[in-house]
């Protein structure tokens, strides 16, 4: 059977890079990309994810967080947690966040995204694009993550109520070479927040 996206055909945009640079954000400049924060449950993702998009944005740059649990409340709501549902949920959230880079925006990503493979075809989608990935390993032992047990999700787990739960019966392949590891047992939110400021700064995307 033919692909669906047979006789489509990609459509251009009259707007450039750089314009959208000057009309985004009070800082000027194109700063679009994605920055990918992966880990258990409970590591740190959303804590991070949602501290460095307040800090960005109080500097003038625009930026938006896209979170696992929120994404499953609308777009994604379709999908559970079965290998090849997490596989399309992080299909679609790789494309997403490449149209908020696109459009300029700093795209903070905050899923468990737990498969390597996934994880590379967001990073492809982005280097197509000509767009910066950076790759946020929020490496969190299982053990510190059960401890703080945040949303009750692993008591939940280990007591059989949760059936395929990552880390404890399903799979997290950790990244081979992120950009950045926080390491949150031994650092602060602010110091885990700022690893990933450094990292932005010195590949130039923030000023
Ligand atoms: S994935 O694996 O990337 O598709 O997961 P994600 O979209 O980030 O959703 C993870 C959040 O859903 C809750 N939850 C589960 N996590 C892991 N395994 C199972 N079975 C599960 N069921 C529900 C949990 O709150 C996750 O959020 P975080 O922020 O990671 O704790
Ligand atoms: P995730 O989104 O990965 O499931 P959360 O951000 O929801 O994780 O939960 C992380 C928990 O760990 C929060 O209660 C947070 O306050 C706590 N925590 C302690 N130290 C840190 C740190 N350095 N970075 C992020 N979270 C931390
Ligand atoms: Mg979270």
């Amino acid at each position: 059977t033919p692909p669906i996206s047979s006789n489509i055909v990609y459509q251009q945009h009259h707007v450039s890079r750089d314009k959208r640079g000057q009309v985004m954000g009070k800082k000027g400049g194109f700063r679009g990309c994605t920055v990918w924060f992966t880990g258990l449950s409970g590591a740190g993702k959303t804590t991070v994810s949602m501290q460095l998009e307040e800090y960005l944005c109080s500097k003038g740059i625009p930026a938006y967080s896209l979170d696992g649990d929120n994404i499953r409340h609308g777009l994604n709501k379709d999908l559970g947690f079965a290998p090849a549902d997490r596989e399309e949920n992080i299909r679609r959230i790789g494309e997403v966040a490449k149209l908020f880079a696109d459009a300029g925006v700093v795209c903070l990503v905050s899923f468990i995204s737990p498969y390597r493979k996934d994880r590379v075809g967001a990073r492809h989608v982005h280097k197509k694009a000509g767009l910066p990935f950076v790759e946020v390993f929020v490496d969190t032992p299982l053990n510190v993550c059960e401890k703080r047990d945040v949303k009750g999700l692993y008591k939940k787990a280990r007591s059989g109520q949760i059936k395929g739960f990552t880390g404890i019966d399903s799979p997290y392949e950790a990244p081979e070479n992120p950009e950045v590891t926080v390491k949150t047992a031994d650092q602060s939110i602010t110091e885990c927040m700022m690893e990933v400021v450094r990292e932005l700064v010195q590949k130039d995307i923030i000023p």
